[in-house]
């Protein structure tokens, strides 16, 4: 018989992955159906995220939700990196859940279902050449993650201890599920990892050295798939190699998440990050340069900042609000500095933290001025030709919509075409960050 899935996903793309995951492997194994309501489901799990604590304090409110309006007999499971990071202690707080899974051990998801109370978030669990099952409907976009964990030790970040130790899936592994989605008709591959670009250092079978530069082209040689992104890499590990690669690779899209976190040398040495400003600096500039040395006049540049961490002085401040000035992000999410038991910044001393008050402030500046920035940008697009992949349509109305290679999303007036259709469109006009053209 058929049962109901409810989902909630909270957090970063490698949460999405996890619960693609879980919604195959309950389909096939459980034949459990999605549905959008919680009130119909059999099954409500919430796969959380606590890289802030604001979305893991609401964890219990929600539970309660849940639990109120669920029907009689329905299963409350909570998963994802709260479940790593509290435990048992979810159960404890609250009766009305029925297991617990961490994020490193989505794997075991029919098991959990029916051991009562089960809680499983052991972090030195190994899944990474667990072989999914597939997902039944498939897009023309699909995400693969090609590790798991992350060895940094980022002193803001609860990562670590949510989802252990890197390590890397087999490349084998990958490649044969890189062509099992083309098949089906997957055109993008978006690769996941925490730190995708330090793939190769660790795996758990015997392995031939293969990096993440080696990785790309071997997936870019799939027939079928268009275009690959990645998230996210590490400034770090930006050699000049992979970014040679990225360049002259035509199925790489021509953007690229780079977290700065800070712009202050001193900021990031405290972050434990292991670059400085210069760094960053010079890599944007490696890149751009190869880039350009590949006749790609436009890469799309992303980033993360975090602003108020302790110690963040005004001129700290000001200095990454330089370095968006100068690198002109496309993209940028913002945040205040959010404390994280089980993080060494966590220990630092009170007296240099910073007022709430002010790091408000200095977060409404800096996306302030990514506003300007972004409004600026767009309109030095006009004009432009570029190659969109459609992702959605609307046919009463007579528009498409899809992004650009260098991942603006961009509005094609008066042209409904097919969902997985290049096409070639002039951006004509700009509304703040937004754009828009027609097919040339
Ligand atoms: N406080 C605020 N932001 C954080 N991030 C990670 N940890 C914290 C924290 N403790 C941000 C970083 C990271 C993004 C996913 O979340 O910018 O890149
Ligand atoms: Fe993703 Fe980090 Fe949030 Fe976990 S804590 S869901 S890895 S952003």
């Amino acid at each position: 018989m058929t049962k109901k899935l409810y989902i909630q996903t909270l957090g970063c793309a490698m949460n999405e992955r996890d619960s693609e995951h879980i919604i195959a492997e309950l389909a096939q194994k459980e034949s459990y159906k999605l549905t959008d309501n919680p009130k119909d489901a059999d099954l409500i799990l919430i796969n959380t995220c606590s890289v802030r604590e604001k979305p893991e304090r609401k964890l219990f409110s929600e539970i309660g939700q849940f639990a109120l309006h669920k029907k009689d007999g329905a299963k409350i499971g909570v998963c994802g990196c709260t479940a790593s990071h509290l435990g048992s202690e979810i159960i404890k707080k609250s009766p009305h859940v029925d297991f617990v899974l961490g994020a490193r051990n989505i794997s075991k998801i029919t098991q959990v279902l029916h051991t009562p109370k089960a809680v499983e978030v052991d972090i030195d669990y190994d899944d990474s050449t667990y072989v999914f099952a597939s997902p039944q409907t498939m897009g023309i976009k699909a995400l693969l993650n090609i590790s798991i964990g992350c060895d940094k030790k980022c002193s803001y970040c609860i990562v670590p201890f949510t989802r252990g130790k890197e390590i890397s899936i087999p490349q084998d592994l990958l490649l044969s599920e890189a062509r099992k989605l083309a098949a089906q008709g997957v055109k993008e591959l978006l690769l996941l990892g925490q730190n995708v670009n330090n793939y190769g250092v660790r795996f758990s079978v015997p392995h031939e050295r293969v990096d993440f530069t080696t990785l790309l082209r071997n997936l870019s040689e799939i027939e079928g798939i268009a275009r690959l992104r990645f998230t996210s890499p590490h400034p770090l590990h930006m050699n000049d190699e992979f970014l040679a690669e990225f360049a002259r690779n035509k199925k790489i899209c021509k953007a690229i998440h780079i977290p700065l976190q800070s712009g202050s040398s001193k900021i990031l040495k405290a972050m434990k990050r292991g670059y400085s400003k210069e760094w960053y600096l010079d890599r944007v500039a490696r890149l751009r340069e190869f880039c350009a040395h590949e006749g790609v006049m436009d890469v799309g540049i992303g980033t993360d900042i975090i602003v108020g961490f302790p110690g963040e002085s005004e001129a700290d401040f000001e200095d990454t609000l330089e370095v968006v000035r100068a690198v002109e992000f496309d993209t940028m999410y913002s945040f205040i500095y959010s404390p994280r038991p089980h993080t060494s910044a966590y220990e630092i001393e009170s007296s240099l933290l910073v007022d709430a008050e002010v790091a408000k402030d200095r977060l409404a500046r800096l996306q302030n001025l990514h506003k300007e920035i972004l409004a600026k940008k767009s309109q030095r697009e006009i004009g432009k030709i570029v190659e969109v992949l459609i992702e959605n349509h609307h046919t009463q109305e007579g528009w498409s919509e899809g992004r650009s290679d260098h991942n603006r999303l961009i509005r094609i007036v008066g042209f409904v075409g097919e969902i997985g259709q290049m096409v070639r469109v002039r951006i004509t006009k700009a509304h703040g960050g937004s754009l828009s053209g027609e097919v040339v």
